[in-house]
């Protein structure tokens, strides 16, 4: 359809500019132009979605760390990990599929777009990658899904390799437990022992 600024001519076209004039400031699409986009906050979407996942993320740096590496062994590092496990983690805390004193008090308070927006954030950070590549008994089996080396297929399978010690060992005493719920980590775990959790959390964090 063509402009309708067109197709109105004589005085009622002028007062119908006149009105786009004034319009113009508030209403982009009345010149018919894209309104300006603004190249440090509009190059793509995940870009728009790192800066307000960044925005956003203040509450969560005094125990995840600036720029989502914790200072504490027995707390998560959230940089570099997949941004599809860490927006399910958020949902499984909010929603009461997964627990802590700690956490679900935060998770709670987030909709579906913070989880989204710090995901992405997190994710793009520089952090969980390398670890040995020599395997230890135990790790054989792990391996296939969670390589000694970050780079694992399925964005649902978390990197561990680089992740805090204390923090791998609690999370394979909680499958182990039923603390934590998982169909394929919950009967993979189950059979450790806790000689076994200490040697992978050791193999894991690289220490
Ligand atoms: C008061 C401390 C605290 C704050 C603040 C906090 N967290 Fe956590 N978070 C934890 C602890 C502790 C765990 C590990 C829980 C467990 O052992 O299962 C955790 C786990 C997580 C996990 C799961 C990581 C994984 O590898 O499975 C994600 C994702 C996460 N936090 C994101 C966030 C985000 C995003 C924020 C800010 C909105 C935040 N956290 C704020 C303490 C905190
Ligand atoms: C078939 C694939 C598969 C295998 C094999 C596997 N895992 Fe997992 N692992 C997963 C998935 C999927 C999750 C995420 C579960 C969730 O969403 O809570 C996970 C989560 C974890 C976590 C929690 C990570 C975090 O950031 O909280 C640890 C630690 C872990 N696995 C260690 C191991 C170890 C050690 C082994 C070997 C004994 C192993 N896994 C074998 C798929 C696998």
């Amino acid at each position: 359809m063509a402009d309708v600024r067109s197709i109105v001519r004589g005085p009622a076209g002028a007062v119908l500019n006149l009105v786009c004039v004034v319009l113009i400031a508030v209403l982009p699409s009345c010149s018919g132009e894209q309104p300006a986009r603004d190249p440090q906050t509009d190059i793509d979407p995940q870009a728009n979605a790192t800066l307000a996942g960044r925005n956003k993320s203040l509450p969560c740096l005094a125990c995840h760390g600036a720029e989502g590496i914790s200072d504490y062994d027995a707390w998560p590092d959230l940089a570099g990990q997949k941004a599809e496990y860490l927006a399910k983690q958020l949902r499984d805390f909010r929603d009461g599929r997964r627990q802590d004193p700690w956490m679900s008090p935060m998770a709670i308070v987030l909709d579906d777009q913070d989880i989204d927006d710090l995901a992405v954030y997190f994710s793009r950070i520089d952090g969980l990658s390398g670890g040995p590549d020599s395997v230890p008994q135990p790790a054989t089996v792990c391996v296939a899904c969670h390589a000694a080396r970050s780079g694992e297929a399925n964005p649902l399978w978390p990197s561990i390799a680089g992740q805090n010690r204390r923090y791998i060992a609690k999370q394979l005493g909680d499958f182990r437990a039923g603390r934590r719920t998982d169909p394929i980590m919950a009967p993979l775990a189950g059979g450790l022992t806790d000689q076994d959790i200490e040697t992978l959390a050791a193999f894991y964090a690289g220490t």
